[in-house]
């Protein structure tokens, strides 16, 4: 018997066991999401089926990329005030607390993402189901948006599953796949994609007892022991993120300690909790940043371009690791270097890169099947991507690309990953330099999630397009910049590294450079971040770039390059490196005040992003924000250099650019571009 009369987002099927499916497929959208008017129409259907006093109930997805992922977030942009965020917040308490009430058996039937309001909901069930694959996420990722979960997830995952295994969950914002879930004890069963209907009917059918966690996780919950663990998770917390900056986290530890045996209280904490950090400033720069990693995603979205065969030249640092995360990501993959020898270690890094992301022996082997070493180049003519990663020389590239243009597939994209050349002065070794387009990929290429689709005067937009799609193929966000000397994100960072640098040179310690950055919000400080690059590799870059910053490059830099020390990676730089960890001594008498040293290093950083924006190195500020944060892990909970500087006013740190100017020389003189952002002072 089927059901469809007058509902928008969900239907309902009975079949002959009388159990309810109830299907949810939310209208004029490609995801299910939980915004205020699915949540009230599934509260109409829940009454309606409560009515009918069926067998049971089983909930299920529509939508073939996932059961829900999590809360309407453009609904929680719009929210006004406390006021609002608290009735939309007690709407979905009150429609899962009716589902979780419901006096006969009810599953949810998990597959793809289950994220935040997707997990709450799926936690107001009885029993849990997810498909075994891995594409099926579970998780309460709220965290990351700057909120905590509010439709009931902290009050129903920490007796479920624990306090700690709960808290863990919570804090990280991590997802788990169908095993990792049952572990814990947040799902029933895990079963394969043909057996996910039956697991479902069987345990409404024969419902067995609910999950109960061991005594040892129901003893976490316990209010004598809870004050010590919250304190323990405090720390832990405070190791990655300050209370100040992510007051999240923070609000859920203490939720917890303070009524974690009490659930209606609890719930009421995560209503006002929530209502609290959603109009937070932190919550609103990191919700902004979820929705730039959404266009960012948008850009590559294309359907027609179908590559299957990528070529790459260079099997050192970047070669290496980009032909083997495109051999993780599906690809063929071929890889050449001057010799075999070369490639080996490549090859073998991508086994150890397999092996972390893959584990399963079949599938790494497969992975390994897709990554063929060809030294001679053999498979250029079959290849629809050539990614060329050799020797940054302007010359050595040119001369590969005669040689390689006339055996590659007319339609095949040439792609270069150079981190500085711009592409103007390698097209002229091209018949088509249309073909031409950089993908500027970060190192660790496992770990940085940007790729600056860098696009020459010539550079065909259709090439552009397809370089954008290939980027979302292998799960990773493609920027478009103009080929300027070091594109957008290489460029803001330089002046920010040299004024470390220069900083250092004045005699103010190295850890307190550091020091300084970290407390602004940057995942690392800019003088670890300059041996972790490579002390080389900076300078080579400083010593591009020095024309454009009518700057010199200084000369400590040059000093420990010729000396060998090029930072971590020779176990010397700035810094002495012990095990691969920095050795930072404690810095001791010094006189020196952090906010200056904030200052001057952020200025910089500042000052050369309003002049990307000016000379439109990227479209617009919001691009620009976002390059920077997935580009360099730029302050999230700022939301990037132009919402910052919003938020600080302009005219004010253009004041604060002209005091250091005339007191630290002309490296400091304002761009033109903070003029425009006068008329649009206070905010971006
Ligand atoms: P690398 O020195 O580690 O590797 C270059 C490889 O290219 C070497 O194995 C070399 O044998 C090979 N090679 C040189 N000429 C060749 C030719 N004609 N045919 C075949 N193979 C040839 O260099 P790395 O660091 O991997 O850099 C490669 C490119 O990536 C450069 O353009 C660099 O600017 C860029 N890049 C580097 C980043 C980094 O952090 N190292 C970051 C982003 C871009």
């Amino acid at each position: 018997m089927k059901d469809t009369g007058g509902y928008l987002h969900f239907r309902t099927i009975t079949d002959d066991d009388h159990i309810v499916w109830l299907h949810f497929d939310k209208a004029d959208s490609g995801t299910n999401v939980l915004g205020a008017e699915v949540l009230h129409e599934l509260d109409q259907q829940l009454q309606a089926i409560a009515t009918r006093s069926p067998r049971g109930l089983i909930i299920l997805s529509d939508k073939s990329n996932g059961f829900i992922a999590g809360a309407d977030i453009h609904e929680f942009t719009r929210i006004k005030n406390e006021a609002q965020a608290l009735e939309l917040i007690r709407l979905g308490q009150s429609v899962l607390n009716r589902l979780a009430g419901l006096d006969f058996p009810t599953a949810a039937l998990i597959h793809g993402f289950c994220l935040g309001g997707g997990t709450e909901l799926a936690l107001a069930c009885r029993y849990r189901v997810a498909r075994d694959d891995p594409g099926t996420r579970l998780g309460l990722p709220e965290v990351r948006l700057g909120i905590q979960p509010g439709f009931g997830g902290s009050a129903r995952l920490t007796p479920l599953v624990g306090g700690l295994k709960a808290m863990d969950l919570m804090l990280t914002g991590r997802t788990l796949d169908g095993h990792q879930a049952k572990r814990i004890g947040l799902v029933d069963r895990v079963v394969p994609e043909r057996h996910l209907r039956d697991a479902a009917r069987k345990l409404i059918l024969e419902p067995p007892p609910p999950f109960r966690p061991r005594l040892i996780d129901r003893l976490s919950n316990h209010a004598s022991v809870r004050p010590l663990l919250a304190w323990v998770l405090r720390r832990q917390v405070g190791k990655r993120a300050s209370q100040q900056h992510y007051p999240a986290p923070y609000a859920l530890i203490e939720n917890w300690r303070q009524y974690a045996d009490q659930p209606s209280r609890m719930l009421e904490a995560e209503a006002q909790s929530i209502a609290r950090l959603v109009r937070g400033i932190t919550a609103r720069n990191l919700i902004r940043v979820f929705q730039l990693q959404e266009r960012l995603k948008a850009l590559g979205k294309d359907e027609q371009y179908q590559p299957e065969y990528i070529h790459v030249i260079g099997a050192g640092t970047m070669g290496g690791d980009i032909a083997a995360w495109c051999a993780l990501r599906g690809f063929r993959v071929s890889i050449q270097d001057q010799s075999p020898e070369r490639i080996a270690p490549a090859v073998k890094r991508a086994h150890a890169l397999f092996r972390r992301k893959l584990r399963h022996p079949r599938k790494i082997s497969a992975a390994m099947d897709r990554l063929m070493p060809d030294h001679k180049g053999a498979a250029i003519a079959r290849a629809d991507i050539v990614i060329e990663a050799i020797f940054e020389d302007a010359g050595v590239k040119r001369d590969l690309y005669r040689n390689i243009e006339p055996r590659m597939k007319s339609d095949a994209i040439l792609a270069t990953n150079t981190s500085s050349i711009p592409l103007e002065e390698l097209t002229e070794a091209l018949q088509h330099p249309e073909r031409l387009v950089g993908l500027h990929f970060f190192n660790p290429v496992a770990v940085m999630q940007l790729v600056e689709i860098v696009n020459g005067k010539s550079t065909a937009s259709e090439v552009s397009h397809r370089a954008m799609a290939f980027t979302r193929r292998i799960d990773r966000l493609p920027l478009p910049v103009t080929s300027t000397p070091g594109f957008l994100v290489n460029r803001i960072l330089t002046p920010y590294l040299m004024e470390a640098v220069a900083l250092e040179s004045e005699g103010v310690p190295a850890a307190l450079i550091d020091k300084a950055a970290t407390r602004f919000g940057m995942p690392m400080g800019p003088v670890e971040l300059a041996d972790a690059v490579g002390l080389d590799i900076c300078l080579h870059v400083a010593e591009k770039l020095a024309g454009h910053f009518h700057a010199k490059v200084p000369e400590r830099l040059q000093k420990l390059v010729a000396e060998g020390n090029l930072g971590k990676k020779t176990g010397r730089g700035f810094y002495r490196y012990r095990k691969g960890k920095a050795v930072k001594p404690k810095p001791v008498g010094s006189n020196w005040n952090l906010e200056d040293i904030t200052s001057r290093l952020m200025l910089r950083l500042l000052n050369e992003a309003v002049s990307c924006v000016r000379e439109k190195v990227v479209e617009d500020m919001d691009l620009l924000d976002a390059g920077l944060v997935f580009g360099t892990g730029f302050a999230p909970f700022r939301g990037g250099p132009m919402q910052h500087i919003g938020a600080m006013g302009p005219q004010a740190l253009h004041t604060e650019l002209e005091n250091l100017r005339h007191l630290r020389g002309k490296r400091f003189t304002p761009d033109p571009g903070w003029e425009t952002l006068f008329n649009s002072e206070g905010g971006t």
